[in-house]
């Protein structure tokens, strides 16, 4: 199995070094992106939104966009990966541990790898079960950074409870799940939280939107309430490797009759639709 090191294929290995502030502080960012049919989906957004998340942590990216892509193609073609994911993380840096920035002259540390991974189809027609926890994260969680502890420990609490996802609220909205955006449907209509530094503006997310139009179904970016979540008539999940799950109870409440509902359904066929 090939991994990238700063723009290197190399047999994967232990490389990191102990002082790398993406293992000391959690300080850097990261994409996933899904690999469909021996092709990345979604590339040039995941690409635009790693630039993004590097830009508000000041974190220099030293390379043209299009080698990193085209090397995270190569990388892809090397493991002759046909279904699973990309992981990409961009570090700040090998240094002397101190809070603060390095000197400009360290360089990001570049890693990516692959893995296989099956999409996980029996869920999405079937559906799961989520609980509800406090969103208790910082306030910029449109950055896509390596410090994810509140996000592990939601996740790790709702497979405890045999959930897919721990959905979260601040107070009484609902914002995001620990590792996916949150939709519900009411009355025909599509509501999710607004792309805001509540939550991370997921690719899948924007790409449900960008369907919906075409499938006429309306979409509100709008904030809803954990009541207007639980009273939904239907409730799912989206994100890179799970897509979009139907989502049939929410802790021990039942979402309408506890059946994936027919908008949801019609949005994953037409997702399905881009790489089938
Ligand atoms: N997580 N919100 C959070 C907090 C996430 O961690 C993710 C994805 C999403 C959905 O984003 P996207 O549709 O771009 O995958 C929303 C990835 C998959 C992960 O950390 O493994």
């Amino acid at each position: 199995m090939q991994m990238l090191y700063n723009g290197k294929l190399m047999e994967r290995a232990p490389v990191i070094d102990i002082e790398d502030r993406g293992y000391q502080f959690g300080d850097g960012v990261y994409e996933v992106i899904g690999v469909y049919d021996g092709e990345p989906l979604m590339m040039a957004e995941h690409m635009e939104r790693l630039q993004r998340s590097a830009r508000e942590l000041r974190l220099s990216l030293p390379k043209d966009m299009n080698d990193l892509r085209s090397d995270l193609e190569q990388l892809v073609k090397a493991n002759a990966l046909q279904e699973g994911i990309i992981y990409l993380q961009v570090s700040r840096g090998i240094a002397s541990r101190d809070h603060e920035f390095p000197s400009s002259l360290v360089p990001p540390v570049i890693v990516a790898y692959t893995r296989e991974e099956k999409r996980p189809t029996a869920l999405e027609d079937q559906g799961g079960t989520a609980i509800l926890m406090d969103d208790i994260r910082w306030l910029r969680c449109d950055i896509k950074t390596l410090n994810l502890l509140p996000n592990v420990l939601a996740k790790q609490k709702a497979v405890e409870n045999h959930a897919v996802e721990a959905i979260l609220h601040r107070g009484d909205t609902v914002t995001e799940a620990s590792a996916s955006n949150v939709f519900i449907v009411k009355k025909g209509h599509l509501y999710t939280h607004p792309a805001d530094q509540y939550i991370l503006n997921g690719i899948t997310r924007r790409k449900i939107i960008e369907l919906c139009e075409t499938l006429s179904i309306k979409v509100h970016e709008e904030a809803f309430t954990v009541s207007d979540l639980l009273e939904a008539d239907e409730v799912f999940i989206s994100a890179t490797k799970l897509d979009i799950i139907p989502i049939l109870q929410v802790g021990d409440n039942m979402i309408y009759d506890g059946q994936p509902g027919s908008v949801t359904k019609q949005i994953l066929q037409a997702f399905r639709l881009l790489y089938q």
